[in-house]
């Protein structure tokens, strides 16, 4: 999950990090209020900032200071509804104004290829950081970080001394990288990023734009991170799903995709996709892995949340039989499709392979639901699916 910067502010806020006062607003007299608190202890100027999650908001005209809360007002309406990258602003921050001297770049991220953590660290932060990055690489830092030690006292130093960083200014930021470290490993993130990290006029260094991303693995360990979602962005299947443990991701084709094993609906979504192509563009629907043990219950949850979707016509449930035996899961599908009664009205074909799979399809067989459709491979299932998606 990742943060809006306004709770990566927070978050830092929480863990010690020097951060300048802020606060979400959502309607131009909102921010106007916020002005006028926050901008007293900055002579009045305050910064109004788009919250969405995505980069290049400065650049999209989405970051604006403002020297009075009248001007905040204003930016605040001109900003509220924007869109950036296909993202609509909802809410603004608005900042405590800095008088900034030098802006700097820090990151910690997961480097998966090398099986560490990754710091990144330039004197040139500020808007242009990914150009910086392919134009001059030399002058962006890149310190591998144990996951064991962290970034310790000797780490902070190796970082701001391959950046660059030299004398009094060397010694303020280090305190600073190894709390963000803190924030990294407290939190279980996988990127904690600030660009800038300012050094301001009065020699302070502070975070002014902070983005994390929190890994969802390690839920389970912060009950606080809920909090944190944006749940009226999210896709009411998508959430639907999640509220039953599915493994459910809404696209927008017109063949729903059940499957075990993330790899098999993979490449379901793959074989449907190109069996479409041959029924006027017909594609997946979604993306559901019901995992391992496809009992009644789950199957007819992961049927129930794509029968909701409006736009699938047919459904496509492509099992392969490995711990859980095919005619557990054919009993699964007779069950569901029991359970669900007259909301079931849309084709179902069905591929089932592996264990047990002659058991599997007698079940179904028997059963001769008039909505299924046994197909034995996983391509002709495929072609199946797709044609009736273009027939209904
Ligand atoms: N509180 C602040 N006071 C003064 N100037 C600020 C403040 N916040 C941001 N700025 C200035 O605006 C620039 C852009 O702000 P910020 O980094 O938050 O957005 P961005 O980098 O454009 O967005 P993104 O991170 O989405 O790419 C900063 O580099 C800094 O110069
Ligand atoms: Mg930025």
């Amino acid at each position: 999950m990742d943060l809006f910067e306004y709770q990566a502010r927070d978050m830092f806020e929480k863990h010690g990090v020097p951060v300048l006062a802020g606060a979400v607003a959502t309607t131009p007299e909102e921010a106007r209020e916020a002005a006028e608190r926050i901008g007293t202890a900055s002579g009045g100027v305050t910064v109004v900032k788009a919250q969405v999650k995505t980069g290049g908001r400065g650049k999209a005209g989405g970051v604006k200071v403002a020297k009075s809360a009248d001007e905040a007002q204003e930016h605040a309406s001109a900003i509220l509804g924007m869109d950036i990258k296909g993202h609509t602003v909802h809410r603004v921050m608005i900042a405590q104004g800095a008088r900034i001297a030098e802006e700097y770049y820090f990151s910690i991220l997961l480097d998966r290829a090398n099986r560490t953590y990754l710091a990144m660290c330039s004197k040139e932060g500020g808007m242009e950081i990914e150009q910086l990055a392919v134009e001059r690489p030399e002058a962006l830092a890149r310190i591998a970080v144990d996951p064991n030690t962290g970034i310790d006292d000797a780490k902070a130093r190796e970082i701001v001394e391959a950046a660059g960083f030299e004398g009094e200014v060397a010694a303020k930021i280090e305190p600073v990288l190894k709390t963000l470290w803190t924030v990294y490993r407290e939190e279980d993130a996988t990127l904690v990023e600030v660009n800038p990290l300012v050094r301001t006029k009065d020699g302070d260094i502070v975070a002014l734009d902070g983005k994390v991303s929190l890994d969802a693995n390690a839920d389970f360990r912060h009950p606080d991170h809920e909090a944190l979602e944006d749940s009226a962005a999210a896709d009411p299947l998508e959430a639907a799903a999640k509220e039953k443990g599915l493994n459910y991701v809404k696209l927008d084709g017109s063949v729903g995709i059940i499957g075990n094993g993330a790899g098999l609906v993979m490449s379901t979504l793959d074989v449907v996709a190109y069996a479409g192509e041959e029924f006027g563009g017909q594609k997946p629907a979604n993306f559901l892995d019901i995992g391992g043990g496809a009992s009644a219950e789950v199957m007819a949850n992961g049927l129930h949340i794509i029968l909701g979707d409006e736009q699938v016509k047919s459904v496509f449930v492509n099992v392969f039989g490995g711990i859980t035996s095919c005619d557990a899961v054919a009993n699964g599908i007779v069950g569901a499709l029991d359970a669900l009664g007259d909301e079931a009205t849309k084709p179902l074909v069905v591929r089932l392979d592996g264990n047990n799979v002659e058991e599997g399809r007698r079940i179904l067989a028997e059963r001769a639901h008039p909505l299924v459709l046994i197909e034995e491979t996983m391509d002709g299932a495929a072609r199946k699916a797709a044609e009736l998606a273009s027939q209904n």
